[in-house]
């Protein structure tokens, strides 16, 4: 499957080492398997990358599906899925697919909404969602709550991991930002330095992201089917406030 910005072999060679270390994955991953543990019925994770999340549920008898767009990424998250559940991930883009089953419950967690540039892709993604939901069912997905003095600050090759992928091995990853307010995009570039076979290697990785404001989601869930339950500011479910990191919508069909 093509796409301008496919996660490319080494983001995601990389993508345990780096998102293990950082808390407020873990934080996200603890709210998220809360979730699919209070859900009577099928799940499943929309962009479920190298399966940070599906794995632990599955692994605790959730009974959840994955898809993603990306091939590495999910030749990644086989990698550490047996093969007899092999059947239960597939590539698919969010904005057009019918996975041929229903779902109680559509996790979409870190950011993956944050992929979808153009309110088309945005709208696209939510209806085909609602599409594959139970009556009753929730989609729940997190954006990150716009931080204005970032915005207005751009960044250049911050270290932002520095330890090692495999033991003994070292990898560094650097990151760059720019934003544009127009198109409300940041323009993320990695920096990856390993060392592998006594070398030090490098190669990078840029994406475009969307970035979200409240009302702005609120309309767009607007004009979908879905009704909001929730928006909370972080994964401890608190209350959208000027301090809060995330936005995490809780949406129900
Ligand atoms: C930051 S990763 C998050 C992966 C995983 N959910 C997690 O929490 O670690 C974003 C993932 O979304 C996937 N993705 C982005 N846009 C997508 C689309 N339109 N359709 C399917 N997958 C998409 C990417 O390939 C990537 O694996």
């Amino acid at each position: 499957m093509e796409n301008e910005y496919y996660y490319n072999e080494t983001v995601t060679r990389f993508y345990d080492a780096v998102y293990d270390s950082f808390p407020i994955l873990k934080a996200g991953s603890e709210f998220y398997l809360d979730e699919i543990k209070n859900t009577d019925g099928k799940v499943l994770e929309a962009g479920v990358g190298t399966g940070r999340i599906f794995l632990p549920a599955l692994k605790g008898g959730a009974d959840i599906f994955g898809v993603d767009y990306s091939e590495n990424m999910l030749a990644k998250l086989k990698e550490k899925l047996p093969a007899k559940d092999h059947y239960r991930v597939w590539a698919e883009d969010i904005r057009r697919f019918d996975a041929g089953r229903s779902f109680k419950l559509v996790i979409s967690p870190f950011r993956v909404f944050q992929h979808l540039l153009t309110i088309d892709d945005q709208l696209a993604a939510l209806n085909s969602i609602y599409n594959v939901l139970d009556d009753g069912g929730r989609l729940i997905f997190d954006v990150f709550n716009p931080d204005l003095k970032r915005l207005t600050n751009p960044v250049e090759n911050i270290l932002e991991f520095d330890g090692e992928y495999l033991a003994g091995h070292k990898l560094q990853r650097f990151a760059s930002v720019n934003y544009d307010h127009i198109i409300q995009q940041m323009d993320l570039k990695f920096k990856f330095i390993w060392e592998e076979d006594g070398l030090e290697k490098t190669d990078t990785f840029s994406t475009p992201l969307r970035y979200y404001f409240r009302y702005e989601l609120e309309n767009l869930v607007g004009r979908t089917k879905f009704k909001i339950e929730n928006i909370y500011g972080s994964f401890k479910r608190e209350e959208l406030n000027n301090n809060s990191n995330e936005q995490i919508l809780v949406l129900r069909k």
